[in-house]
C-alpha cells in the first residue's frame, strides 16, 4: 500500500484532503489525522471493524482503550451518559476547555463498540480543536475513535513526516496540518461527585494543568503505582511512550558519570551551560527541548521531537536533564521516567516492575475464558502474544470447577468495582491462585510425568516454531502445558492451539494404546501487554517446576 500524504494548507487543497479523508473514514479504514495535541490515527469509532484497524496498524495490545473524538460538543450523548450528579461540572469543563486538549472518562453508551473501550465501561471523550480534524469528524457527521498515530511503545508523532515514519505502507491516508500546536497527548480526567466540590483526578497528565482545573473541583493526581491497567489507564503501561535508546533522566547533574567507551546524547532542558550538564562528557549529541529559555510550553511542543531524534542518534544512552514539574512539566517528567525504566536507573524501577510481574503472576483464568466468548476476532490479531495454559482432562475435577466458579461468582457480587489493590489481591489469591495451586498439586493421573508422553507434546509445540507461530517459554507439567506463544502472519491462535491438541492426543492415546479426550475442552488463554508482561510470564513458566517440585527437561524460555 501507497501512503499518501496530502497538504492542507490552501482552501482547495484543504477541501480535497477533507474529502478524500471522509471518503475512506466512510468506508471503514483508517487514517492519520492532526490534531492539537499529536497527530491520531483515526477511524470510524462506532464502526467495530474499522476500529479494530486502528489495533492492526498500530500493533497495539487489544486491551487498550482509545480516545473517541466527537464532532461537536453537543455531541456528547452519541457516545457517553453524563450522569446527573456531574453534569453540571461536565458542562462547565466542556465550556471552558472544548474543543481542546482535555479528555473525560465518562460511562460509555451501548453503541459504542468494547473494541473502543477495551471492554470498559467508560469512554475516553474529547473534541479537537484541529481545523482539518474538526472538518473532517464534521464531515464524517460521527464520532472518530483515534490514538496517536504511532506503532504501539514508541513515541507519539507531532508532524506528517514522524507519521509517516512510523506507518509508512501500512495505512492508505495522512492529512499534513504541520506540526502539532501541543506536542503532548490530551490530559485525562475522571470527574465524581464530592463533598463540597466535584472530585475530579487526573488520570494523565497533559496540556491542560492542575492549576487549570482547580476552579472546577478538587484536583487529585492518580497515584500511579495503583493504576490498575485493566480498569484506570492501562495506556500507562511503563513501556508504553519509551525511545528504544536507553534513557536515563537525572536529578541533579552529580548523579552522572561516563562509563568509558560509551556514548551518550543529552537531552537538555534549556541549553545553558550554568546547570552543568553540558561538560559532564564529551556528548555525541545535545538537543534542546526549549532553546535558551527554559519555557515549558515551548518544550511540550518539542517534545517528543526531540525524543526521537535523539532516540535516532546512534548513542547507547540518553541522558535526560529534570524539567520543572509544575505545567506542562508534571507530563513530560512523567513520560521522562517511565521511559526511564528501560534504562534501569530510574527511583520508581522497583514499584513499575513489581506492578508489572503483579499483573503477569494474577491471570484471572475465568475473565479470560469469558473474554474468548465475546465474540472478538480481532483479538486474535497478528502480532500479538498470547500466554496459553491447557490442561489434562482429568486435571481439575468438573464439581470443583464448579464450585470455584460459583464462589468466584459471589465474591464478585459481593464486592463491586471499583476494587482497592488489596481486594483485587486478594481476589486473586483466592481465585487465581487457588486454581494455579490446584494444578501444580498434580490432581488426577498427570500422563504428562512420564517422560515418553511429555516428549509427545513438546515436540508438537517445537514443530512449528519459528514457522507458523514464535515460542517465546514454555513448559510442560505433569497435568498442564504452559506457552507464551506469539502467532506468525496468517496464523491465527485457535487454529494452531487446535493443531496441538489434536495431534497430541492422537500420538499420546496410540502410545497408551487407549482412546477419548486427553485434554480438558476449554482452554485459556491470556493476552500478553507488552514486553514486560512477557518477561514475567516467562519467568513464571520456567520456575513452574521448581514452584511444584517437579523437575522435568521439558522447560525453555527464548525472552
Ligand atoms: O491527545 C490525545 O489524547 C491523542 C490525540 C490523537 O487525540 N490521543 C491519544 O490517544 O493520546 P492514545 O490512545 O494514545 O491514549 C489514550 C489513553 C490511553 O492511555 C488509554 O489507556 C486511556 O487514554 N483511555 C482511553 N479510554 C480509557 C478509559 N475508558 N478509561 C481509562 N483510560 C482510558
Ligand atoms: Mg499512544
Amino acid at each position: 500500500m501507497e501512503t499518501r500524504i496530502l497538504p492542507t494548507d490552501l482552501p482547495p487543497l484543504l477541501h480535497h484532503a477533507v474529502d478524500e479523508a471522509v471518503r475512506l473514514l466512510r468506508g471503514g479504514d483508517v487514517v492519520a489525522l492532526p490534531t492539537e495535541t499529536v497527530y491520531g490515527l483515526a477511524a470510524d469509532a462506532l464502526n467495530a471493524s474499522a476500529v479494530a484497524k486502528i489495533f492492526e496498524v498500530k500493533e497495539r495490545p487489544t486491551f487498550d482503550p482509545l480516545i473517541v473524538h466527537l464532532p461537536h460538543k453537543k455531541d456528547i450523548a452519541m457516545v457517553a451518559e453524563v450522569p446527573p450528579e456531574i453534569a453540571a461540572v461536565v458542562q462547565k469543563l466542556t465550556d471552558r476547555f472544548w474543543p481542546g486538549p482535555l479528555t473525560l472518562l465518562l460511562p460509555k453508551k451501548p453503541e459504542v463498540p468494547d473494541l473502543v473501550t477495551a471492554g470498559l465501561p467508560t469512554v475516553a471523550v474529547r473534541v479537537s480543536s484541529n481545523n482539518v480534524f474538526k472538518r473532517v469528524a464534521q464531515g464524517l457527521g460521527r464520532p472518530l475513535a483515534a490514538p496517536s498515530a504511532n506503532r504501539f511503545g514508541s513515541i507519539s508523532p507531532t508532524s506528517a513526516p514522524a507519521v509517516q515514519a512510523e506507518l509508512d505502507g501500512k495505512i492508505e491516508l495522512i492529512l499534513d496540518g504541520g506540526a502539532s500546536l501541543h506536542g503532548l497527548e490530551s490530559t485525562i480526567i475522571k470527574v465524581e461527585p464530592g463533598e463540597k466540590k466535584p472530585l475530579i483526578t487526573i488520570v494523565r497528565p497533559g496540556p491542560i494543568t492542575p492549576d487549570d482545573l482547580k476552579p472546577f473541583g478538587k484536583v487529585q493526581r492518580v497515584d500511579r503505582t495503583l493504576i490498575d491497567e485493566a480498569s484506570e489507564a492501562p495506556g500507562q503501561l511503563a513501556s508504553h511512550y519509551a525511545p528504544s535508546t536507553p534513557l536515563r533522566l537525572l536529578e541533579k547533574p552529580s548523579d552522572f558519570t561516563p562509563e568509558p567507551g560509551k556514548k551518550y546524547a543529552l537531552l537538555s532542558y534549556r541549553g545553558d551551560p550554568e546547570d552543568g550538564y553540558a561538560d559532564l562528557t564529551d556528548w555525541e549529541q545535545i538537543l534542546i527541548l526549549s532553546p535558551g529559555k527554559g519555557k515549558l510550553p515551548e518544550a511540550g511542543v518539542r517534545f517528543f521531537y526531540v525524543l526521537r531524534e535523539l532516540d535516532n542518534a546512534g548513542v547507547d544512552e540518553i541522558i535526560a536533564e529534570p524539567l520543572h514539574e509544575h505545567g506542562v512539566g508534571i507530563a513530560m517528567m512523567d513520560k521522562l521516567r517511565r521511559a526511564s525504566v528501560k534504562g534501569g536507573h530510574s527511583a520508581r524501577l522497583p514499584e513499575v516492575r513489581k506492578k508489572a510481574v503483579l499483573d503477569a503472576k494474577y491471570f484471572d483464568f475465568h475473565g479470560d475464558i469469558q473474554n474468548q466468548e465475546l465474540n472478538l476476532p480481532q483479538w486474535r490479531q497478528a502480532g500479538t502474544s498470547y500466554f496459553v495454559t491447557f490442561r489434562l482432562a482429568d486435571s481439575i475435577p468438573q464439581e470443583k470447577l464448579e464450585q470455584w466458579s460459583r464462589d468466584r461468582q459471589q465474591f464478585i457480587t459481593e464486592n463491586p468495582e471499583p476494587w482497592t489493590t488489596e481486594l483485587r489481591a486478594e481476589f486473586h489469591k483466592q481465585f487465581s491462585d487457588r486454581f494455579q495451586n490446584w494444578l501444580d498439586a498434580g490432581e488426577g493421573a498427570c500422563l504428562l510425568k512420564d517422560e515418553a508422553i511429555a516428549v509427545i507434546v513438546a515436540d508438537a509445540l517445537k514443530h512449528f516454531a519459528g514457522d507458523r507461530y514464535e515460542l517465546g517459554a514454555w513448559v510442560v507439567m505433569p497435568n498442564h502445558v504452559h506457552v507464551l506463544v506469539k502467532p506468525n502472519g496468517g496464523h491465527t491462535l485457535d487454529k494452531i492451539l487446535h493443531a496441538w491438541k489434536s495431534y497430541t492426543t492422537h500420538a499420546i492415546n496410540k502410545a497408551l494404546g487407549r482412546e477419548g479426550d486427553v485434554w480438558q475442552n476449554e482452554g485459556y488463554d491470556h493476552i500478553v501487554r507488552g514486553p514486560k508482561a512477557a518477561q514475567a510470564i516467562a519467568k513464571y513458566i520456567t520456575d513452574n517446576p521448581a514452584q511444584a517440585n517437579f523437575e522435568t527437561p521439558y522447560v525453555e524460555s527464548r525472552v
